[in-house]
């Protein structure tokens, strides 16, 4: 029995440090914890931009003027309604199919209503990108209300996507704190590179399939923990430890069973996240107005033994989930909420590998045997 690559070549699992391919959509420096989009900080896009903006920026290459911005943000406002087949589909879904699976779907089922084909042109690519953005809040405060036994509600034109999407969720107009907070929220999580989301999104374009499938595709990837599933247990783990004094023993051992404590930890910052930056304060912020402060107390121990122990640093959504708790949104929105936000940087990529495409296929190292002898299905035990 012959095996083969016995001293492996492959020194890193996950493509670590791998480069993967060129974009200039956005820029991350892992060691001093920078993160640019088309060439701007982040800290000046979340101090300026509003979700419009920055999608435009990401999606056009450049940032908007007045006019474009107005024509961009009416563009969206006239995509967001959902087609009636897809409304009654939502309908059938059952009790128990979370609010990612339902995004996973529709979002797939929507390429039976929009003109997409492998054949479009880019202008129609760009166009049907678009109208998933537009969508995709929609979806999800659709599936979320009709779930709970509500009836849904339609998208409000007077108001902006962050708006808008906190509307139909609840039926009342967002103060402008709550909504400016959110639409904040989708800012910092708009884009980020070679993430595996956007990666798998460019994986599927490559092969000149759809823009359905690559929204499928990377909504499916950023579902997982390790991904953007991450927020919701982050929520998840911070009712568990329930008070700061826990902090410790929980930390211990999750350490000791080489377990991973949520909304911690990168691939690529070394050091602390400079989205997590900017959520930690509006997170203290929204607490102490709410009077609440007990998870960024926890947040605030556990960032010490993290540091401490493992040099280890919140990730974007440790704190979003504190943030968005303290909107009154329930834990199985967290993750979609990082889907409607990373919706525009997946178009950027999808757009941006269609325009210089190459199968994206990349070698595996064989570590199985070799010319086995066949045994016929008679003889096998
Ligand atoms: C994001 C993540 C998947 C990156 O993983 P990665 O680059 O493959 O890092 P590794 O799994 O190789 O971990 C490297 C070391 O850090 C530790 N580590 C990384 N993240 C950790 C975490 N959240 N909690 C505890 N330990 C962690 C690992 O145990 C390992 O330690 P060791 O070298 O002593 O064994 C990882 O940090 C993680 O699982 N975080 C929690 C999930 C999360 O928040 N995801 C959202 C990311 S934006």
């Amino acid at each position: 029995m012959a095996k083969i690559n016995k001293n492996s070549n492959v020194k890193v699992k996950g493509l670590e440090g791998i480069i993967a391919g060129q974009t200039n959509i956005s820029f991350i420096d892992g060691l001093k914890g920078r993160l640019f989009y088309r060439g701007y900080s982040i800290e000046d896009i979340a101090e300026n931009c509003t979700f419009e903006e920055v999608s435009y920026l990401l999606i056009y290459g450049k940032l908007p003027n007045k006019n474009e911005l107005k024509n961009f943000s009416t563009t969206l406002k006239r995509k967001r309604a959902l087609p009636k087949h897809t409304i009654r589909m939502l309908h059938t879904f059952t009790k128990n199919m979370s609010s990612m699976e339902a995004l996973r779907t529709v979002v797939s089922s929507l390429s039976s209503n929009d003109k997409d084909s492998r054949i479009s042109s880019y202008e129609e690519k760009l166009d049907t990108g678009l109208s998933i953005i537009a969508k995709m809040p929609t979806i999800v405060a659709y599936h979320y209300r009709i779930k709970n036994s509500k009836t849904p509600i339609p998208p409000n034109p007077k108001l902006s996507h962050a708006e808008n999407f906190l509307y139909m969720l609840t039926g009342k107009i967002p103060d402008s704190e709550g909504a400016e907070v959110l639409d904040k929220d989708f800012v910092l999580h708009a884009e980020h590179g070679f993430n595996a989301s956007s990666f798998s999104v460019r994986v599927t374009v490559s092969t000149l399939s759809d823009v359905h499938s690559a929204y499928t595709t990377g909504i499916g990837t950023l579902k997982g923990p390790l991904h953007g599933g991450a927020a919701t247990e982050v929520l998840l783990m911070l009712k568990n430890i329930k008070k700061p004094e826990n902090v410790s023993s929980y930390v211990n051992k999750i350490i000791l069973s080489h377990g991973r404590v949520m909304g911690y930890g990168h691939r690529i910052y070394k050091v602390y996240d400079p989205r997590a930056k900017i959520l930690k304060k509006m997170a203290e912020n929204l607490s102490a107005k709410n009077n609440n402060t007990t998870y960024v107390e926890i947040g605030q121990k556990l960032e010490h033994m993290m540091s401490d122990k493992k040099n280890i640093y919140p990730n974007v959504d440790f704190y979003s989930a504190i943030v968005y708790h303290n909107l009154n949104l329930t834990h199985e929105l967290y993750s979609p909420i990082f889907a409607i936000a990373r919706s525009s940087g997946w178009l950027a990529h999808i757009l941006e590998q269609y325009k210089n495409n190459r199968l994206i296929r990349p070698l595996e190292e064989y570590t199985g045997n070799l010319n086995l002898k066949f045994i016929p299905i008679s003889k096998r035990k």
